[in-house]
């Protein structure tokens, strides 16, 4: 049985000691399963990869022309650190169309991916003993984003039974100083879950009461929602906030261009002036290539899009009944993403071998190929994520083995 993920056990050599601020950052358990897969999968075992969190679909063609294009044009230079100034113009109207928020070109910055956008954020803005505000179940990479800069995480649980709203009395009690920072994700990963006007209007009520706090509000799933349900933020519901928010957001989600690296951020311009400096000394600019395609998939035809959103939402109404049909598995329907996630708590601890969400992965993957994220990566143990970012085939089979699985 495969019980973990073997860490690197070669003693380190003194000169190669690595440094203190990386003691506590772990690599993304998110990779670590899906490199387990592979190599099973290479050894010849059949692999149902449901751990992916990046669309299954290829960049629409004409992003990938517009690339090709701007190579042809020689735009294979550096650009400006903040970004090219005709793609912070089409991020721009892209916040007056879809978010109706108005900012400034100086108020936009393009990074390699949304993540980056993150990093900078939280090496220009927090200090050594600051603290960040994180709703579980959240995004694996967040603490460790956190910890980087020196601040500490402060975890506010939510329930699925509530559809993982906020209790905003804990909120309220936790934004006191020396928290700085508050990040909200929604539709969220891993939950699916998108925050309705009145729990943005109850968090923007209680932020009004602390006004030491900036609130990222990182919206990298805003595309994948189901029809119907139109996206907003805090900023857009709290116009009032808005320059306390930092909107990050970017192309990997949306058009599915995960690989080419592209994300944005918005904020007041002396922290997009800062971040951009930042920027400038750590990885100089985005891709210059990448910023045209991005410039094109944001400016273009979203055709694209719309038919990604109705496979993922067809795939989710397929996958959530089979799941919660299963015995002793719990999933909340998602507003979007291309997730299900699934307490799976009644059957730890029924073998002592599987006592937690990582053996219950491990074991998962050995005895039916399928590869799961375990929970406790996302401040949720006890659960599993199963991303249905693949195709109708997969899903089925998937689904017949989890129906033996768990019988
Ligand atoms: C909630 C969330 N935010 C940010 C990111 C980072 O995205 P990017 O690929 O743009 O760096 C991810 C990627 O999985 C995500 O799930």
């Amino acid at each position: 049985m495969i019980t973990a993920i073997a860490p690197c056990t070669r003693p380190m050599t003194a000169s190669l000691a690595i440094a203190n601020r990386l003691a506590e950052i772990q690599p993304s358990p998110t990779l670590a399963i899906a490199s387990l897969a592979a190599t099973l999968k290479q050894a010849g075992r059949p692999i149902l990869n449901l751990s992916i969190g990046e669309p299954d679909f290829d960049t629409p063609t004409f992003i990938r022309e517009a690339a090709r294009e701007a190579m042809e044009r020689g735009l294979t230079r550096y650009t400006p650190a903040a970004g090219t100034p005709s793609l912070r113009e089409a991020i721009q109207a892209k916040f007056r169309k879809d978010n109706q928020l108005d900012y400034p070109v100086t108020s936009i910055l393009v990074t390699p991916g949304a993540k980056y956008a993150l990093y900078a954020l939280t090496q220009c803005l927090l200090n050594p003993g600051d603290r960040v505000v994180i709703i579980a179940p959240y995004w694996v990479s967040y603490p460790d984003i956190i910890r980087l800069s020196g601040a500490e995480c402060h975890i506010l649980q939510t329930d699925a039974t509530d559809r993982y709203a906020i209790d905003i009395d804990a909120l309220d009690a936790s934004l006191k100083p020396p928290t700085r920072l508050l990040i909200l994700n929604s539709p969220g990963n891993p939950t699916g879950v998108h925050y309705p006007r009145s729990q943005l209007d109850a968090i923007g009520s209680v932020v009004r009461r602390h006004p030491q706090i900036v609130i990222v509000t990182d919206d990298l799933y805003e595309k994948i929602l189901w029809q119907g349900l139109p996206f907003l933020n805090l900023a857009m519901v709290c116009p009032d906030l808005v320059d306390r928010c930092v909107v990050i957001n970017g192309v990997s989600k949306s058009h599915a261009m995960t690989g080419w690296r592209i994300g944005y951020a918005a904020a007041p311009p002396a922290l997009i002036q800062a971040m951009a400096d930042f920027q400038s000394h750590t990885v100089s600019n985005a891709n210059s290539i990448a910023q045209a395609a991005a410039e094109a998939a944001l400016s273009g035809d979203s055709s694209s899009i719309d038919q990604m959103v109705a496979a993922y939402h067809a795939r989710h109404d397929y996958l959530v009944p089979r799941l919660n049909e299963l015995n002793g598995i719990r999933v909340q329907p998602a507003d979007g993403t291309f997730y299900a996630f699934a307490d799976c708590r009644p059957h730890l601890g029924l073998n002592p071998a599987i006592s937690d969400d990582q053996a219950l992965a491990c074991d998962l993957l050995e005895r039916t190929g399928i590869a799961v994220v375990p929970g406790s990566a996302f401040g949720a143990p006890g659960h599993l994520r199963l991303s249905y970012a693949t195709d109708d085939q997969t899903l089925e089979i998937a689904v017949s083995r989890l129906q033996e699985y768990f019988s």
